[in-house]
């Protein structure tokens, strides 16, 4: 029998801020993430675009303040040599992208597109580095490339290549999964190799201090968090990576749409795991680093399913339903709840690939359930976090149980305070006592996004199925809101 679910949100001890990190994107050169999703090049006559991306797209990312973006992968980034994508288009190399699909990369989408996409979206760029099958000198120039201001050869090379100033990136990434397409190394290889290309990074930032994330652990492979952690020195590690993805099971992951109850429960069991694997990686950081210099950023997580019936396996492309919303809503309480640590996260990927939060056909282009919960979340970045309490029911299939709700909390800097609510359940609606104690609010309103179905989505033909609607469902008295969840729903409540 379903009771009152109960949380209790207070004031934090002592301030913690939920940086704006944590909500951002990744955009790899695979399928049509890049070629056909952000950009369709400068020549387009068809699709309204600026400098080759597409407008429609901008506009989109752009609402959700979108803070930083990881480019140009994942697995190609390894494979990536930037010199590739710089100067003249008919003068540059194709290559074969061996990871995705084995199609022809044109190397028509360089590093002056992607850096001048994130200064058109306000975003940060965040740059995986090539340690897999580049060099040091390379990534070196990289960093001097984009960084440096007064004459050198690189910043030389940019200037000719048309730009002036320089865009003082800061967050690059040493490589991708080095335990796997990154360089099958071990954790104690891969701690040496980050010392050494850690070293010649930097140096060339003017305003722009780099920050480097060392190439992370594969979900619970806790003893590659503890090697890195132990083996360099923190003054030479600004972040360590974390990657995860709901996975029902890697050889047989289920369709994206028309899955079962067991299906969906097995990847929402899958996608709660993070805050374990959150909790687990960030004591063993405690123990090498208890001042919490490092961040801990999760620069891959979301859902992975089975690619559209019809569409290239390589191309990783599937739909998104509410099952992803409850991915979304739940992964981003996690987050903002370990915020102490977890300081930047990466959902993979941005447009037509995996968890996307866009699709596209040709012309036309729809938001997915996930887009919206972004959206809806945005609300607490760099917020301040409200620590909570929480007593759920459970959400059960077949004697196996899951906790019902997911919930987080922020006050901003205009004092409004903001509570992000999920339930998970398919038939159960949830009441919810929340004790607001010394959070102090006169006032609630809120935004939900539900649907009948759990399998339900947006398609290009319906685009709008799904979207936030106001919520009615609170009301507070006596500084206690009382709130009822409808099944399969995502809520953010304002308090003012
Ligand atoms: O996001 C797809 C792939 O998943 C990335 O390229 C890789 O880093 C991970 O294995």
């Amino acid at each position: 029998a379903q009771t009152k679910n109960e949380i209790r949100i207070q004031k934090a001890a002592s301030p913690v801020t939920i940086n704006k990190h944590i909500y951002g994107h990744f955009a790899e050169h695979l399928g049509k993430g890049i070629y056909g999703g952000l950009f369709v090049g400068e020549d387009n006559n068809s699709i309204p675009h600026e400098k080759g991306v597409r407008k429609d797209v901008i506009e989109a990312l752009k609402k959700l303040n979108i803070p930083n973006l990881r480019w140009p992968g994942g697995c190609f980034a390894d494979t990536y040599h930037w010199k590739d994508g710089i100067g003249p288009k008919d003068k540059r190399p194709s290559i074969v992208n061996v990871w995705w699909g084995g199609v022809r990369e044109d190397n028509s989408f360089g590093t002056h597109n992607f850096l001048d996409l994130c200064e058109a979206l306000g975003a940060e760029p965040y740059l995986a580095a090539n340690v897999g099958s580049g060099s040091v000198q390379d990534v070196a120039d990289w960093v001097q490339y984009v960084n440096y201001e007064s004459e050198s050869p690189m910043s030389l090379l940019r200037k000719q290549n048309g730009r002036e100033k320089p865009w003082n990136v800061k967050y690059w990434g040493v490589g991708n999964e080095a335990w796997g397409c990154g360089g099958n190394m071990t954790a104690e290889w891969y701690a040496n190799i980050y010392r050494q290309y850690a070293t010649f990074m930097t140096g060339w930032s003017n305003d722009a201090k780099v920050f480097r994330i060392a190439s992370g652990a594969a979900s619970d492979d806790y003893r590659w968090t503890e090697v890195l952690m132990r083996d360099i020195p923190t003054k030479m590690l600004e972040g360590v990576a974390l990657h995860h993805y709901a996975v029902i099971d890697w050889n047989n992951k289920g369709p994206a749409t028309g899955f079962t109850e067991e299906q969906y429960f097995s990847t929402m069991k899958e996608t709660l795991k993070m805050e374990e694997l959150v909790t687990k990686h960030s004591a063993i950081m405690d123990k090498y680093d208890p001042k919490k210099a490092v961040a801990l950023i999760v620069d891959e997580w979301g859902g992975w399913y089975d690619v559209e019936p019809g569409t290239n396996p390589g191309f990783l492309y599937q739909q998104n339903t509410m099952r992803d919303a409850m991915i979304a809503g739940t992964t981003l309480n996690v987050f903002n709840n370990h915020a102490e640590r977890v300081r930047m996260a990466n959902l993979a990927q941005t447009v037509n690939v995996l968890q996307a939060v866009i699709l596209t056909d040709k012309e036309k282009m729809l938001l997915t359930p996930t887009y919206h919960v972004m959206e809806m979340y945005k609300v607490h970045q760099d917020a301040q976090l409200l620590p909570v309490t929480l007593k759920s029911n459970d959400y059960t299939v077949k004697n196996e149980k899951l906790p019902a709700v997911s919930v987080s909390a922020s006050v901003d800097n205009k004092g409004v305070s903001h509570i992000s609510l999920v339930n998970i359940d398919l038939k159960n609606s949830q009441e919810i006592s929340i004790s607001l104690s010394d959070i102090a609010a006169k006032t609630v309103q809120g935004r939900i996004l539900t649907s009948a179905q759990v399998t339900d989505h947006n398609t290009f033909e319906n685009p709008e199925k799904i979207k936030p609607a106001p919520f009615k469902g609170a009301q507070l008295k006596n500084n206690v809101l009382t709130v009822k969840l409808p099944p399969v729903s995502v809520v953010v409540l304002e308090l003012k």
